[in-house]
Protein backbone atom coordinates (compact mmCIF):
# COMPACT_ATOMS: atom_id res chain seq x y z
CA UNK A 1 0.00 0.00 0.00
CA UNK A 2 1.15 2.88 -0.98
CA UNK A 3 0.00 7.09 -0.59
CA UNK A 4 -0.70 8.56 -3.86
CA UNK A 5 -1.13 12.26 -4.63
CA UNK A 6 -2.90 13.33 -7.22
CA UNK A 7 -2.94 17.45 -8.59
CA UNK A 8 -5.76 18.28 -10.84
CA UNK A 9 -4.69 20.98 -13.08
CA UNK A 10 -6.49 23.04 -11.04
CA UNK A 11 -4.25 22.23 -8.24
CA UNK A 12 -6.86 20.14 -6.27
CA UNK A 13 -5.27 17.63 -4.71
CA UNK A 14 -6.23 14.11 -3.29
CA UNK A 15 -3.80 11.96 -1.74
CA UNK A 16 -4.76 8.25 -1.11
CA UNK A 17 -3.91 4.68 -0.50
CA UNK A 18 -3.34 2.89 -3.35
CA UNK A 19 -2.86 -1.38 -3.00
CA UNK A 20 0.24 -2.51 -4.09
CA UNK A 21 0.36 -3.71 -7.90
CA UNK A 22 -2.32 -2.06 -9.20
CA UNK A 23 -1.58 1.04 -11.65
CA UNK A 24 -1.47 4.79 -10.48
CA UNK A 25 -4.09 4.84 -13.30
CA UNK A 26 -6.54 2.37 -11.60
CA UNK A 27 -5.38 3.75 -8.26
CA UNK A 28 -7.60 7.24 -9.69
CA UNK A 29 -10.26 5.42 -11.02
CA UNK A 30 -11.14 3.75 -7.94
CA UNK A 31 -11.14 6.46 -5.73
CA UNK A 32 -13.33 8.44 -8.41
CA UNK A 33 -10.24 11.33 -8.90
CA UNK A 34 -11.10 13.43 -11.80
CA UNK A 35 -8.49 13.86 -14.10
CA UNK A 36 -7.67 10.36 -15.56
CA UNK A 37 -9.77 8.81 -18.02
CA UNK A 38 -8.57 5.43 -18.87
CA UNK A 39 -10.56 5.15 -21.78
CA UNK A 40 -8.97 1.91 -23.01
CA UNK A 41 -8.89 0.92 -19.68
CA UNK A 42 -5.08 0.49 -19.34
CA UNK A 43 -3.89 -1.17 -22.46
CA UNK A 44 -1.55 1.60 -23.93
CA UNK A 45 -4.08 2.28 -26.88
CA UNK A 46 -5.66 6.30 -25.31
CA UNK A 47 -3.66 8.12 -23.61
CA UNK A 48 -6.54 9.49 -21.27
CA UNK A 49 -4.45 8.64 -18.60
CA UNK A 50 -1.25 10.86 -19.08
CA UNK A 51 0.03 12.39 -15.88
CA UNK A 52 3.06 14.93 -15.35
CA UNK A 53 5.28 13.00 -13.17
CA UNK A 54 6.68 15.28 -9.65
CA UNK A 55 10.58 15.27 -10.87
CA UNK A 56 11.76 13.75 -7.46
CA UNK A 57 9.53 11.20 -8.44
CA UNK A 58 10.57 10.49 -12.32
CA UNK A 59 13.85 8.63 -11.83
CA UNK A 60 12.37 6.13 -9.14
CA UNK A 61 9.54 4.78 -11.80
CA UNK A 62 11.00 1.93 -14.38
CA UNK A 63 11.60 3.01 -17.20
CA UNK A 64 8.96 3.60 -20.45
CA UNK A 65 8.92 1.05 -23.14
CA UNK A 66 7.96 2.00 -26.74
CA UNK A 67 4.72 2.02 -26.70
CA UNK A 68 4.19 4.24 -23.72
CA UNK A 69 6.50 6.35 -25.59
CA UNK A 70 4.38 6.12 -29.25
CA UNK A 71 0.89 6.78 -27.07
CA UNK A 72 3.06 10.02 -25.51
CA UNK A 73 3.73 11.51 -28.50
CA UNK A 74 0.11 11.92 -29.24
CA UNK A 75 -1.06 12.57 -26.05
CA UNK A 76 -1.65 16.50 -25.09
CA UNK A 77 1.03 18.77 -24.46
CA UNK A 78 3.76 16.01 -23.04
CA UNK A 79 6.89 17.18 -21.32
CA UNK A 80 9.91 14.96 -20.26
CA UNK A 81 8.41 14.17 -17.03
CA UNK A 82 5.02 12.90 -19.01
CA UNK A 83 4.14 9.08 -18.53
CA UNK A 84 1.15 6.83 -18.98
CA UNK A 85 -0.55 6.26 -15.41
CA UNK A 86 -1.98 2.30 -16.32
CA UNK A 87 2.15 1.69 -17.05
CA UNK A 88 3.24 2.55 -13.65
CA UNK A 89 2.43 -0.07 -11.48
CA UNK A 90 2.70 0.76 -7.75
CA UNK A 91 5.09 -0.86 -5.20
CA UNK A 92 6.00 -0.19 -1.80
CA UNK A 93 9.11 2.19 -3.31
CA UNK A 94 6.68 4.43 -4.71
CA UNK A 95 5.37 5.32 -1.65
CA UNK A 96 4.48 9.47 -1.34
CA UNK A 97 4.62 9.85 -5.30
CA UNK A 98 2.88 12.85 -6.84
CA UNK A 99 1.92 13.01 -10.30
CA UNK A 100 -0.24 15.90 -12.23
CA UNK A 101 -3.19 15.87 -14.43
CA UNK A 102 -2.71 17.90 -17.36
CA UNK A 103 -5.36 20.54 -18.66
CA UNK A 104 -7.17 18.70 -21.47
CA UNK A 105 -7.95 16.07 -18.65
CA UNK A 106 -9.77 18.27 -16.63
S1 LIG B 1 -5.62 3.95 -19.87
FE1 LIG B 1 -5.42 4.13 -22.01
S2 LIG B 1 -3.30 4.50 -22.26
FE2 LIG B 1 -3.53 4.35 -20.13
Amino acid sequence: MSKITYIEHNEKTHTVDVPNELTVMEGAVQNNIPGIDADCGGACACATCHVYVDKKWFDKIKKKDDAEQDMLDMAFEPNKFSRLSCQITVTDELDGLVVKMPLKQA
